[in-house]
């Protein structure tokens, strides 16, 4: 099912299409050296617009000695060679385009590799002239208000460097030195490292780690105005020489911090929706949804209309636990499946479908409430066959396992035997490649696979309602029950979302710009109109997609 055209041609294509991250390393490997790799990539394009993806995100592919899964870059100019090379890119972003999908890169701005040349060179002497692309100390005691990210594996932010004789800044592992971004240098090469990716095709970057760049005594080092200055600047040089592409922030904040990314349409087109994203895990957990539209009731309004929020429920991280009241942790910690180990940094290192306790229709549900929500959703690979996770692997490579294909010994992912791929393979029964894989869920009607492939299909079919940013919230009585309108200017869709363990059912009046003749896109368990009345009956767990015409009064222009 090829993405609709008019996607590709709009510059607000980004706002109906669903964006799915991939991994390369661990996505599919082709040559059958144990590793994923691009044209491997390529070679499952056709499973991804299957799917119903529109467009494609690509964790780092730059050349780094992978000491952060590729985060920590030493060169930004080259494939990294077990990936691939520039050639291989060039063919996958020209296959995807092909096909209707986009595809964009992650733009990791904040720090390098500490084997990069340029840090290389900085820490050899004080007259480098790479010195001042990095942030030096004779006492690690600046920035004091900078809170460390990682603090079960960092206690400073400075580490001290025997080479250069004094101490560097790094917000993130210590062999991420973090760039100076008040030397103008440095913020020239960053822009350079966009236009080259995009002068090969890509259609925008997810940036990582956006609101760190700038340090100021005094702060908390994040967030700060002249950050929000150089993503500016991005964004202008892309418009001006990259026409339609586009940047998604990566920046965990409250809503005043993420909302102010968008800035009035200079900034980023779609931010991480950072905010919601803990409370559809609470809500679910609470088995109340009420504090979730009570966010988007919130979040909403703030967004530009060119802008759109990027929803996602789990992706190559820890669930952040950040955002979340001591109360809040104790409530989730309670109900969701967790291993002891699963913690790590501020988080938790699980999958969806392990977090959900393996029940397939909790992952449907909260996905198609992604789904259905103004702004584009983002999949991460494997949590549409249900795929679980490892905890016994270090920090987040629990969640990075290979991608399970088939039920064979290496899922798939490889010719190469199971001991030898680049990660090894989920073994839990409930989870492991026997039991979930994409060539036994493609085959059979009930799967999850098949199931969210409906789900896509229904949502692309009707992608003008769902991606305008007209949203609603309806009120069900004091039910566990989330409902909500998205209107369009022929039809409106209610959507409503069972966070209880038992079936519920309700009913609401129907407004009287609606015709009382229900459209069921995606059944619950039956519902029936008498009058306006309109009565629902929903599944544990289970959601309900129903269409409704607009009435036009006789005369009246369309
Ligand atoms: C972002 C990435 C994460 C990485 C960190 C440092 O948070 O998502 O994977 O470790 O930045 O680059
Ligand atoms: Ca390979």
């Amino acid at each position: 099912m090829p993405a609709p055209e008019s996607d590709l041609r709009s510059p607000e294509w980004f706002r109906s299409v669903v964006f799915y991250e991939l991994p390369v390393r661990t996505f599919f490997d082709s040559n059958g050296d144990g590793i994923g790799d691009l044209p491997g990539v390529l070679e499952k394009l056709d499973y991804l617009v299957d799917l119903g993806v529109g467009a494609i995100w690509l964790l780092p592919f730059y050349k780094s000695p992978w000491r952060d899964d590729g985060y920590d870059i030493s060169d930004h100019f080259t494939v990294d060679p077990r990936l691939g090379t520039i050639d291989d890119l060039d063919r996958l972003v020209e296959a995807a385009h092909g096909r209707g999908l986009r595809i964009i890169g992650d733009l990791v701005a904040n720090h390098v590799s500490d084997e990069h040349p340029w840090f290389q060179e900085a820490r050899k002497s004080r007259d480098s002239p790479k010195r001042s692309w990095f942030l030096w100390s004779d006492t690690g005691t600046e920035f004091s208000g900078a809170r460390v990210i990682f603090p079960d594996y960092e206690k400073s932010n400075w580490t001290w460097d025997d080479v250069a004789g004094q101490y560097y800044f790094h917000r993130f592992f210590h062999w991420q030195p973090d760039l100076n971004y008040d030397t103008s240098a440095v913020r020239a090469e960053i822009l350079n490292f966009a236009r080259f990716w995009l002068g090969h095709g890509l259609d925008g970057f997810r940036c990582d780690a956006v609101p760190y760049l700038y340090k100021r005594e005094g702060t908390t080092c994040a967030h700060l105005p002249e950050v929000h200055q150089f993503f500016q600047d991005l964004r202008g040089m892309m418009d001006a020489e990259f026409p339609g592409t586009v940047i998604v922030s990566e920046a965990n904040g409250t809503i005043a911090e993420t909302v102010a990314y968008f800035d009035r349409s200079h900034e980023f087109q779609m931010v991480m929706e950072f905010p919601l994203m803990p409370n559809l895990f609470l809500g679910f957990a609470e088995r109340n949804p009420r504090r979730i539209l009570d966010v988007l009731r919130a979040t909403l309004p703030g967004v530009p209309t060119d802008c759109g929020w990027a929803y996602f429920l789990r992706n190559h991280d820890e669930l952040s636990l950040e955002r979340m009241s001591e109360s809040e942790r104790a409530v989730f910690f309670r109900e969701m499946s967790l291993p002891s180990d699963a913690r790590i940094h501020n988080g938790v290192r699980r999958r969806l479908a392990p977090l959900l306790g393996g029940d397939d229709q909790s992952v449907l549900m909260l996905t198609s409430l992604i789904l259905a929500l103004p702004g584009a959703p983002f999949l991460y690979y494997g949590d549409e066959i249900g795929m679980g996770d490892r905890v016994d692997l270090p920090d987040r490579d629990a969640v990075r396992t290979p991608m399970q294909w088939a039920n064979d010994p290496s899922a798939g992912f490889s010719r190469a035997p199971p001991s030898s791929l680049t990660r090894p393979l989920v073994v839990e029964p409930a989870f492991a490649p026997s039991r979930r894989n994409v060539a036994d869920e493609e085959s059979q009607a009930n799967s999850l696979l098949s199931r969210m492939r409906t789900v896509l299909r229904v949502r692309a079919a009707h992608a003008t309602v769902f991606s305008s940013d007209r949203f609603e919230g309806v009120d069900v009585g004091d039910r566990p029950v989330l409902g909500f309108w998205r209107a369009g200017s022929e039809y409106q869709i209610l959507c409503l979302y069972n966070f209880g363990a038992e079936p519920s059912t309700g009913q609401l009046e129907l407004p009287g710009s609606l015709w009382a003749s229900p459209v069921e896109l995606v059944r619950g368990q039956g519902s029936t109109v008498s009058g306006r009345t309109f009565r629902f009956r929903l599944a544990p767990r289970g959601f309900a997609w129903t269409l409704f015409l607009t009435r036009r009064e006789r005369g009246a222009p369309a």
